[in-house]
Parts: structure tokens; sequence; C-alpha cells
């Protein structure tokens, strides 16, 4: 089974946590866009979506469904988005695709966080990914530094800027025993917008498509 397929899988198993007339949080990436394509085509009528992106919200319209702000959308139910890295507490790691500071939000103000992913980005430890940090131009080599620190091997991500117009550092070298203690220590750099590590808002359910089908994960209590 290819990787796409394994995304498709489980952004199609998505769909059956996805109520007509709700609105919803959209994420972005290639698995998402894969749910996006599902939802289209499921002939489920949704109220909107909220996106985490500029590019969500541009395949979102084009596939007739309506995007709504999230200032006027208030609490959204259910919040559909892929990872780079998921371990077994639904903790994660995002921003491969530079959207993490929206996914961030739009994350918090939803009760439900369904993740989708193909089973390869299951991981013991999170870290193999270099973990994506989105900071404010000015503060580029000060965070850098702050990070080295800290144990991590920055490199700025070239030719790319934030739909925030911020800057993306990429953390290699980490092994990340304590996730949301991470979160919180990386969270309080100046300039540092925000750590794709969304640990202390994880997923509460992880949706892996593989060879045998769609493995369902839900965080223990
Ligand atoms: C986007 O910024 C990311 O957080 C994505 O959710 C993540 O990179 C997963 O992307 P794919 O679905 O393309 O693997």
């Amino acid at each position: 089974m290819s990787q796409d397929a394994a995304k498709k899988a489980a952004a199609e198993a998505a769909l059956k946590y996805v109520e007509p007339g709700e609105m919803l949080g959209v994420g972005t990436g290639s698995t998402v866009n894969f749910f996006i394509e599902a939802l289209a085509r499921s002939g489920k009528e949704v109220a909107a979506a909220v996106s985490s992106s500029e590019a969500s919200t541009a395949r979102l319209k084009a596939a007739g469904i309506p995007v709504e702000d999230l200032n006027s959308a208030g609490t959204l139910s259910i919040y559909v988005d892929g990872a780079d890295e998921a371990n077994h507490r639904l903790q994660l790691i995002k921003g491969g695709g530079g959207a993490l500071t929206r996914e961030k939000i739009v994350a918090a103000a939803s009760r439900r966080f369904v993740c989708i992913a193909d089973a390869s980005k299951l991981v013991d430890v999170l870290g193999r990914f270099p973990l994506p940090v989105e900071v404010i131009p000015m503060a580029r080599s000060y965070v850098a530094r702050e990070l080295v620190r800290l144990g991590g091997i920055p490199e700025l991500r070239r030719g790319f800027t934030t739909d925030n117009g911020n800057l993306i550092l990429d953390v290699g070298g980490l092994s990340i025993v304590d996730p949301p203690r991470l979160e919180a220590e990386i969270g309080l750099i100046a300039g540092v917008v925000t750590v794709g590590l969304f640990a202390r808002r994880p997923a509460d359910v992880l949706l892996l498509g593989g060879p045998d089908g769609v493995r369902e994960l839900t965080a223990a209590p």
C-alpha cells in the first residue's frame, strides 16, 4: 500500500466523526487534502469550515465548502488535521507544512481533535522529525541560539514565509521525552510564535492508515 493510499484511508475514516450541519475545523497538508475531497464527495452538508491555512481555504472553497472566520464561529465541535509524528499518548509534532500556528489555534478552539495520518507517523519518542518552530523574523538568530542551548540543531527553512509573515526554524537532534515540558520551554523563548509540539492539547483520536486498514487510537483517560 502506498503512503498516499494510507493517508486517504485515514482521511476517509474521519468522515464518521463529522455530523451534518455542524461547523468543523480543517487542518493543512496532503492528508487533509484527501479529507477535503472525501468530505465534498460524501454529500455530508456541513455548516462551514474554519481553515488553518490559506492553502486549505482555497481547497475548501474549490470543493464548495463554505469557510468561516474563527472569531465568528466560536467553539468548534471537531477539528480534523494531519501530523508529522505522533506518539502513543497522541502528542504530535506538526508544522511540516508551516501552518502550525493557525493549526494550534483551531485545535485549541475545538472540543475534539481527530488526527489523520499514515501509520509510518507513529513513533515511540517524538523528535526524529525536525521540530518546526515559527519565529518573528527579527528574533531568528536569538531563538536559534536558545534552541541550541536546549540541545537542538535549528535550521532555517529557506525561502519560506508562513501565512502570518514569519519564519520557521526546523529543529533536529531532539529526543523529546517530556513533550509538554519542552512545548512550554520553547514557547517561553522571546520571539517564538508557536512551537509545533501539540502535547498540552494532544489529539483525542488518532486514525492511522496502513496495509491492514485503519487503526484507531484514543487518548488514555
Ligand atoms: C502542516 O503544517 C502540518 O502540521 C501537517 O499537518 C503535517 O505536516 C502533515 O502533513 P501531511 O498530511 O502532508 O503528511
